[in-house]
């Protein structure tokens, strides 16, 4: 895939004149802001010279009001040598800014400046905020990353273009900041994670005659080019670690199921240190097997490996940074299909743990995938924590709608990571509770436990099941089925596979894992 925009940070003495080279030929835009009282910093004043004055009359006559996502696009006057002027209004995030010590959202500005600038641009950014931010530097890094987020699009599939009138071509970002060389130091931190969220949002989008559980191993197996080590376990493999609860959802299918473990040993001393591990739910198509789905939206259940997909974005972007983290990123792929082959209600499996499960309805399948995906992974790696992602519940969208994805946790410490890494990064997790009285749920009465718990607390009941899996290692489970997929668009995001919690476990490893 090659890259919809590239993006260099200048001095702003270097800002004067559009960016020769890249994109050359395209339309040149300069891009300043403007706070919610309309008001340009002293230097962007300066530097726009007598245009200042045509802003000042295009903002009056367009009612602009210099709210954060809102802009005024003109006509540059001839004598700034570039083609369009583009101020947008950061109103909130500068407040927001002032108040909180927090990076405010400057990727999601990055993200509206992209949406506007459109394709087949030469922009000039001068990075220059009515409100400074705290850290310039780090701010300009979140909004290139805002600005490469937003500039992800699908179109593999397309053979025709959507809009004959829209104009086309790669995007060129110069970004003038006040200090260049902190400003790509700060942007190396986050190399490759915007690749990583688009990997991810990739593979949920990809339709699922392309991605089954072999091909996504294939694809898993490109993180090797950034030295992670990946290994592939197949339906034999599984069957003699004795996973009876993962081979049995995959046992309709006529496509074989796979576990796939990336390794990433950034840590001095390399292996030695316990590892973190990720594990993703990843059904790569949920029917719903013998208790079957209703026709309508199947087609959404193609992104039931949202989970896995992130999995292998974060592995990539904690890889393509060097993170100092020993990681591990495990994915358990299975297609739930009905079949003369598949499980019915009413079967009994055996997990790898020895723990027997009844299985009541085949469409509650993510937990039968994960639990000995997370069993085998405390047993084998003895990881420093295990968070999970699963697309698991339709119950979490009702319970939290599509803001907040569902946390659960054995352990205060790894859910307050969670839940502040979520407010950094605007994939905000909300917690959700653990006990007794709804393990009591999903007791059996032909095997040590059944695969739902009944109508209430869907969510929760398939938590429990999950935790019965977990042994005495701190552990949180993240249910995604309300965020990483069918998602609402916004700023840095418009695509229907989010590519959701990338960017939060990314977070979580730098703020508290990382060797400093
Ligand atoms: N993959 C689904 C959950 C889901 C639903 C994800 C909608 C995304 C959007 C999961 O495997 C499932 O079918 N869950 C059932 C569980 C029930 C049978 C206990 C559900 O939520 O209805
Ligand atoms: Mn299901
Ligand atoms: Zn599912």
């Amino acid at each position: 895939m090659s890259p919809a925009v590239t993006i260099e940070f200048v001095p702003f003495d270097a800002a004067a004149k559009p960016a020769q080279g890249a994109a050359e030929g395209a339309p040149s835009v300069l891009v300043a802001f403007a706070g919610d009282d309309l008001a340009l910093s002293a230097t962007t004043r300066e530097f726009l010279g007598s245009a200042v004055g045509r802003y000042e009359r295009a903002a009056a006559a367009a009612n602009f009001k210099g709210k954060n996502g809102s802009a005024v696009d003109i006509l540059a006057p001839e004598a700034l040598g570039f083609d369009r002027l583009l101020v947008m209004g950061t109103g909130r995030a500068a407040k927001k800014d002032a108040v909180e010590d927090t990076l405010p959202d400057h990727a999601g500005l990055g993200g509206a400046l992209m949406g506007r600038l459109g394709r087949g641009v030469r922009a000039t950014v001068m990075f220059d905020l009515p409100d400074p931010p705290a850290d310039p530097s780090a701010a300009a890094a979140e909004l290139a990353l805002g600005i490469e987020l937003r500039a992800y699009r699908f179109d593999v599939y397309r053979t025709k273009k959507k809009d004959e009138g829209e104009r086309d071509g790669p995007v060129h970002v110069t970004i003038a900041v006040a200090d260049p060389a902190a400003a790509r130091t700060a942007r190396e931190k986050r190399a490759g994670l915007a690749e990583g969220v688009a990997l991810a949002r990739s593979l949920v989008n990809e339709p699922p005659n392309v991605l089954y559980p072999e091909s996504f191993a294939e694809r898993a197996k490109e993180l090797a080019k950034l030295d992670v080590e990946v290994e592939v376990l197949d339906d034999e493999a599984m069957r003699k670690l004795g996973m009876g609860a993962l081979l049995g959802v995959g046992q309709g299918s006529d496509r074989p199921s796979r576990l796939v473990v990336m390794r990433w040993d950034g840590a001095n001393g390399q292996g030695d240190k316990k590892p973190v591990a990720f594990v993703g739910k990843g059904v790569t198509f949920d029917t719903g097997g013998i208790s079957i789905k209703p026709a309508a939206g199947m087609e959404d259940m193609k992104g039931d490996m949202a989970g896995a997909a992130c999995v292998v974005g974060l592995m990539h972007a904690l890889a393509a940074r060097k993170a100092k983290v020993n990681a591990i990123g495990a994915i358990g792929l299975v297609e739930n299909m009905p079949g003369g082959k598949a499980q019915r209600p009413g079967d009994i499996v055996k997990s790898m743990s020895g723990q027997t499960i009844e299985i009541i309805n085949t469409d509650a399948e993510g937990r039968l995938v994960l639990a000995d995906v997370l069993w085998y992974i405390q047993d084998k790696y003895k990881p420093a924590f295990m968070v999970d992602l699963a697309t698991l519940t339709g119950a979490i969208m009702v319970a939290l709608g599509q803001e907040h994805a569902g946390l659960f946790s054995n352990n205060d410490e790894l859910a307050d990571r969670l839940i502040k890494a979520g407010k950094e990064t605007g994939e905000k997790v909300w917690r959700l509770p653990l006990g007794p009285a709804y393990d009591k749920l999903i007791d059996s009465k032909f095997a040590d436990m059944k695969n739902t718990g009944g109508r209430h607390g869907g969510s929760i009941t398939a938590a429990q099941f999950l935790q019965r899996f977990v042994n005495k290692v701190p552990w949180a489970h993240l249910d995604i089925a309300g965020t990483g997929m069918g998602s609402l668009a916004n700023d840095i995001n418009q695509s229907w596979g989010s590519g959701w919690g990338v960017r939060l476990l990314d977070r979580l490893v730098a703020d508290n894992y990382e060797e400093r």
